[in-house]
């Protein structure tokens, strides 16, 4: 017998809650999931979250609370999020769960005594936000992106995984298994990126609590990275192993085609099969972002029902490439394709089969050429959409489908029923046509099931079938049977959505946008000589912990590292900054300005930004490798 088929989602950080960018991997794992259990395929789905490292401890302490106590309450989100979106996952795995903490020591144990781990001083830059070391290379990279801020020198002792000893396994690995990752533009991206050469992995720190702790040195905890692949295995049901498909965004696609199986062949374990790396959901040009204020979260459109924001994902996302999203976009598929398109169809031809044949479905005694052409078409759509399936291309797959469907509209246009059904005479042709739009509706159900479970039930039902049609099989199923009874009531598979006044509440509904920056600033000022200008000591420093002042919307204290002194700083900053997001940022700081107390709280110098009159403050930073305490001049 052949194993369960295993595929898994990333696991997701609860640092925030869920958006439509984590809310898309898991709903095209839920889809392809279901697919394979409709292809009679026993199925594992695997999800989970993410909860070690450093940015949950930091952002836990800036609302005082624990970090398991952020965890559960972002987990509650997800948990809750999953079940109104129909996801059948066997288990959401949590980096906090103890199997998973045990597995975590057990492999590292291992691969320490094997050799494979070792300990050594590290020394260099490193990204909070990334929580990963940093190569001059990449440093430079993110200062042009004008991402230096997250950069920080550190010196430290840890553990390291030799990943240089993988690097010709990986290459060989790559070359004899040319369906490891997809899309192959990705592969070959991933493929330089390991024939430029590979470093040490270092995978513990002593700069965080909040994690795993190295097993006999509980000073090192282990580095989130090591900690949240091996989820895969540690959730992994018995004669499962290796997964078949692990489903990526393109951000986290070296850490899973390079960095995992190198563990695993470490481990002396089987590699999945499949790697998938999939594209972002942006807004407009931009990636949905907290800080941008552009992220569009889940709830805002799971009113109009989860099969809805299920079909979107799946028909309008191209695996492997980004998609913008619009609201507009959003409704207008749903009404050209759910409510008009299929809804259409189904509802016209039940109440024709209602009308002219008392409910029951006709078998047809001839069919002309235009009948056959179409009857002909669904047996070529059928096993092409389920190929497409596959390969995971559900647009491609919905794509063909629902021209198919067009392809009817066109045919019953081409017949006219209504006059077929005034004489008897005509029988048999509206027979045939009855009989094959019929046959198109029952195959639609099964393919789409997966993708829309509801709506596919809802068609399967009213096509009067008293089964789940999630419990077929694609496998043998007789395209051109006859029908198992008569059909049910009609009912309408898709309400149309009124796209003006869904788009004045969206808009109503929103956060205000963020004012944008305008050139609305004073005249320069009058002329100061170089010697005034000098009285101001300007100095880098590090902000090292940030929270709100209770009761205001606007002010945020922070602990400010000037080098050669830690000061309290309290600034206007709170509509443009959550605290989280400034923590470990180089800041200019005015540092002989004058005491003063702002809501109770004296502030100890002024962080320098830029705005104009209207928009938000943009703090100033200097470069990342500018140490607190540095002179501005
Ligand atoms: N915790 C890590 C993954 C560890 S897996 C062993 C992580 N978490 S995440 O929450 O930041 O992201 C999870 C997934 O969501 C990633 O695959 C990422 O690509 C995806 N997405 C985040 N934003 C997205 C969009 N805007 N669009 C599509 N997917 C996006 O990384």
């Amino acid at each position: 017998m052949s194993k369960p088929f295993y595929i898994t989602t990333p696991i997701y950080y609860v640092n925030d809650r869920p958006h439509i960018g984590h809310t898309y991997t898991t709903v095209l794992a839920d889809v392809l999931a279901r697919y394979h259990r409709m292809r009679g395929e026993q199925t594992y789905f695997l999800t989970g979250t993410d909860e070690h490292g450093q940015k949950v401890e930091k952002a836990a302490a800036a609302r005082g609370i624990t970090p398991k106590q952020l965890a559960d309450e972002v987990v509650a989100n997800y948990t809750d999020l999953w079940q109104r979106m129909g996801m059948t996952h066997f288990r959401l795995i949590r980096t906090t769960d103890e199997d998973h903490k045990a597995q975590v020591q057990h492999l590292f144990k291992r691969l320490l005594d094997k050799g494979d781990i070792y300990k050594a001083t590290y020394k260099g830059l490193y990204s909070v936000s990334d929580e990963a070391y940093v190569t001059e290379l990449q440093a430079k990279e993110l200062q042009a992106q004008g991402l230096a801020h997250q950069l920080v020198e550190l010196e430290e002792e840890t553990y390291f995984f030799r990943l240089s000893a993988y690097q010709d396994r990986l290459l060989k690995h790559f070359e004899d298994h040319p369906e490891f990752v997809q899309p192959d533009f990705r592969f070959n991206e991933v493929k330089r990126f390991v024939e430029g050469g590979l470093q040490d992995l270092s995978i513990s720190r002593t700069s965080i609590t909040w994690g795993i702790p190295v097993p006999g040195d509980e000073k090192h905890v282990i580095y989130v990275w090591f900690d949240a692949l091996l989820n895969y295995l540690s959730a992994c049901p018995a004669n499962t192993w290796p997964p078949d498909l692990q489903l990526v965004g393109k951000d986290i696609l070296r850490f899973h085609a390079v960095y995992w199986p190198a563990f695993l062949m470490a481990a002396g374990m089987f590699l999945p099969t499949t790697i998938l790396a999939h594209g972002w959901w942006l807004m407009g040009d931009d990636k949905m972002s907290k800080s941008k204020g552009n992220v569009v979260r889940p709830d805002t459109l799971l009113h109009f029902g989860n099969d809805a924001l299920r079909f979107y994902f799946m028909r309008d996302m191209q695996v492997g490439y980004d998609r913008s999203f619009t609201y507009e976009g959003f409704i207008d598929r749903l009404n050209a394709d759910l409510a008009n398109g299929l809804g259409n169809l189904a509802s016209r031809t039940l109440s024709m089969i209602q009308r002219y044949r008392a409910g029951v479905v006709p078998l047809p005694s001839v069919l002309d050429a235009d009948d056959q052409e179409l009857a002909d078409q669904l047996l070529a759509v059928f096993p092409a959409y389920l190929e497409k399936a596959r390969a995971s291309d559900f647009n491609g797959a919905l794509d063909l489908l629902w021209t198919y469907l067009r392809a009817l509209d066109g045919y019953i246009v081409r017949a006219e029923p209504w006059k077929l059904a005034k004489d008897p005479a005509n029988d048999p042709k509206l027979d045939a046509v009855l009989a094959i739009l019929y046959r198109a509706l029952r195959a639609t159900a099964l393919l789409v099931a997966p993708v829309m479970p509801g709506l596919a039930q809802d068609l399967w039902t009213a096509l009067g079938h008293s089964t789940q049609v999630a419990d077929s099989t694609f496998h043998g199923f007789a395209l051109d049977g006859p029908a198992v009874g008569p059909i049910g009531e009609a009912k309408p598979l898709f309400q149309r959505i009124d796209k003006e006044k869904e788009m004045n509440e969206i808009e109503a509904a929103a956060a205000p946008e963020p004012v944008p920056p305008t050139l609305d600033v004073p005249a320069i000022r009058e002329t100061v000589d170089a010697d005034s200008f000098f009285k101001v000591d300007l100095r880098v420093g590090k902000i090292l912990e940030a929270e709100r002042v209770p009761k205001s919307d606007k002010l945020i204290k922070m602990k400010v590292d000037l080098g050669i002194e830690q000061r309290t700083i309290v600034g206007g900053i709170g509509k443009a900054y959550e605290p989280a997001d400034l923590l470990d940022r180089l800041v200019v700081v005015v540092a002989n300005l004058a005491p003063r107390k702002l809501m109770g709280i004296e502030s100890h110098g002024m962080l320098l930004a830029a705005s104009d009159n209207a928009s938000k403050p943009y703090l100033i930073a200097p470069p990342a490798d500018a140490q607190p305490g540095f002179l501005v001049k």
